[in-house]
């Protein structure tokens, strides 16, 4: 019998750190829902003392799931005891704490004296935090994880000194982070070897290796990790998460279940949900996989040469080391029409793993409706992008109620737009460059505030005439970024769902107050479709 590993997800912690990621509350609900459907063993649902949205955030997914359920805190009281509050409603919860240990991170953090004078003085100063961090965080929760931060570049010596502390004080897990992403796996194997042979109450806790993929080996570096001892192992879905990401845990789990050859160990992962957990966080992150990405991108079940076509209608082994639907990417099928009723679209909504709510499902209805009009036919693939377009955000803010362009050869783009917002409704319009220009202009004007674009793109996400387009973009505001995404087979109005989608999501986070003059003067639009 292979071991069982544990499977700790952050994608809604150390995911939601991806730029423009923010999710809301409902949003990380939905996502939390599915990592239990998905089974993993524990959901890092955020980082409470952060902000507000973030401590309702973990307080919600902790009053629902029945998974273990984990808060991020600093080696601080206020933190933890945020953590813990949050918590509280959670069947199985774990206070997640950590500290700095490298010497890049200790100088970079704790350079003031009051942390010592000397390197070696500050060391002690982040030992003796951690140690008491860890303490009182038991006093609060029997589950606690302790993290040392930059552990992949920290002192070996100096790492089994703080991680002996934490146990000491009563850590169950003790996580290893490769948090830049700067080690290779044997090295990182060594490490975690390292740990066993020179930690001696190793045994009273659980390893946990949590890899940062900045030179595209946080998988390689995770799976080396499992020779030495580590029994958790901390992913995201799509590998989402600070700069280049974190292991992916799709590939992860496929990795250990194809290769159990070599590989002897298991997880308890339902894989047949992996495709639809990509679908949902792709769809409310706004990060879009991409199409060669292993196991979930939209080719890596596509046979395109000739002779790679042939083999596979021989014998599908010949160039499939798994199948589709082992990780739950469903056949292309006609689904729905114009003349299904809300009752069949509700139903092959949850067959597909989606649970709207009342109010959602009659949003999502009367986008359905529109959408079959136009179309005709509707794939799975298109509600599944319904879904992620399907924007809490507009129900709860800003919406779009009503969109027209002029434009011509000769015709100076010309746009008028009526918003919905919490103020009832305003009217506007706009010339700009294109007719995307003109929209986006109109919008700010009609919110007296004007947008850093940062990134902008458009694309087809379904096939033939009647294509649904896609627009994602993403502004900044102070210093931080928030996505949007919008469908339509109209892509100007896509592009004027993406941009409010972005303004929404901007407000829900708490930051609509006005832009200074710099930030305006650095508006930039650039259409790259
Ligand atoms: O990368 C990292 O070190 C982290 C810790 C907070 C676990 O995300
Ligand atoms: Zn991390």
């Amino acid at each position: 019998m292979s071991e069982r590993i544990i499977i700790f997800d952050t994608t809604l912690r150390d995911g939601e750190q991806s730029p423009g990621a923010a999710l809301n509350v409902t949003e990380k609900l939905e996502i939390a829902r599915q990592l239990e459907k998905l089974r993993v063993d524990v959901i890092e649902a955020g980082f409470p003392v952060s902000s507000p949205t973030q401590f309702e955030a973990v307080r919600r997914i902790a009053d629902s799931v029945s998974v273990g359920v984990a808060a991020l805190a600093r080696a601080r009281e206020e933190d933890i005891r945020s953590a813990w509050q949050s918590l509280r409603g959670a069947r199985k919860p774990r206070i997640h704490t950590f500290s700095s240990t490298s010497d890049y991170h200790i100088t970079g953090k704790f350079g003031s004296d009051r942390y010592g004078r000397s390197l070696k003085e500050k060391r002690q100063t982040v030992l003796r935090m951690s140690r008491e961090a860890v303490a009182y965080a038991k006093t609060l929760c029997d589950d606690v994880e302790f993290s040392a931060e930059d552990a992949g570049r920290t002192d070996i010596g100096y790492l089994a000194e703080v991680i002996e502390a934490a146990i000491e004080a009563g850590a169950t897990t003790v996580n290893i982070p490769d948090t830049t992403g700067y080690t290779l796996p044997d090295e990182y194997r060594r490490k975690i070897a390292g740990l066993k042979q020179r930690v001696s109450n190793i045994d009273r806790a659980v390893i946990s290796v949590h890899c940062h993929n900045d030179l595209g080996l946080a998988v390689a570096n995770s799976l080396a990790s499992l020779e030495a001892g580590a029994r958790q192992i901390e992913c995201t879905v799509n590998g989402i998460g600070e700069r280049a990401g974190n292991a992916s845990l799709e590939e992860i789990v496929m990795a250990l279940k194809v290769r159990g050859d070599l590989l002897k160990w298991q997880t308890g992962i339902n894989t047949r949900e992996i495709y639809n957990s990509s679908r949902l966080v792709s769809g409310f992150t706004g990060l879009i996989v991409q199409p060669n990405k292993a196991i979930v991108g939209a080719n890596a079940f596509s046979h395109e040469s000739g002779i790679h076509q042939d083999g596979m209608l021989k014998n599908r082994e010949t160039y499939e080391i798994m199948t589709p639907e082992e990780v739950g990417v469903p056949k292309t099928r006609i689904v729905l029409g114009r003349h299904s009723g809300r009752h069949g679209l509700k139903a092959r909504l949850n067959e597909l793993g989606y649970t709207p709510d009342e109010e959602a499902l009659n949003a999502l209805y009367a986008r359905f409706t529109d959408l079959a009009d136009k179309k005709k036919e509707v794939y799975d693939d298109d509600l599944r992008i319904l879904m992620g377009d399907h924007d809490r955000g507009e129900s709860s803010g800003l919406g779009l109620e009503f969109l027209q362009v002029h434009l011509g050869t000769h015709a100076i783009p010309t746009a008028s737009i009526r918003l919905k917002t919490e103020e009832g409704l305003i009217e506007e319009s706009a010339t700009g460059d294109g007719p995307v220009a003109a929209v986006f202009n109109a919008i700010e004007r009609a919110l007296g505030q004007k947008f850093a674009i940062e990134s902008y793109q458009v694309r087809s996400v379904t096939s033939g005439r009647g294509a649904l387009g896609e627009a994602l973009l993403r502004i900044r505001v102070r210093e931080r970024s928030f996505n949007g995404r919008g469908i339509s087979t109209d892509v100007v109005e896509a592009s004027a769902r993406a941009f409010l989608m972005a303004i929404n999501r901007m407000r829900q986070n708490g930051d609509s107050k006005k832009q200074s003059n710099k930030e305006k003067s650095t508006a930039v639009l650039s259409h790259t479709a």
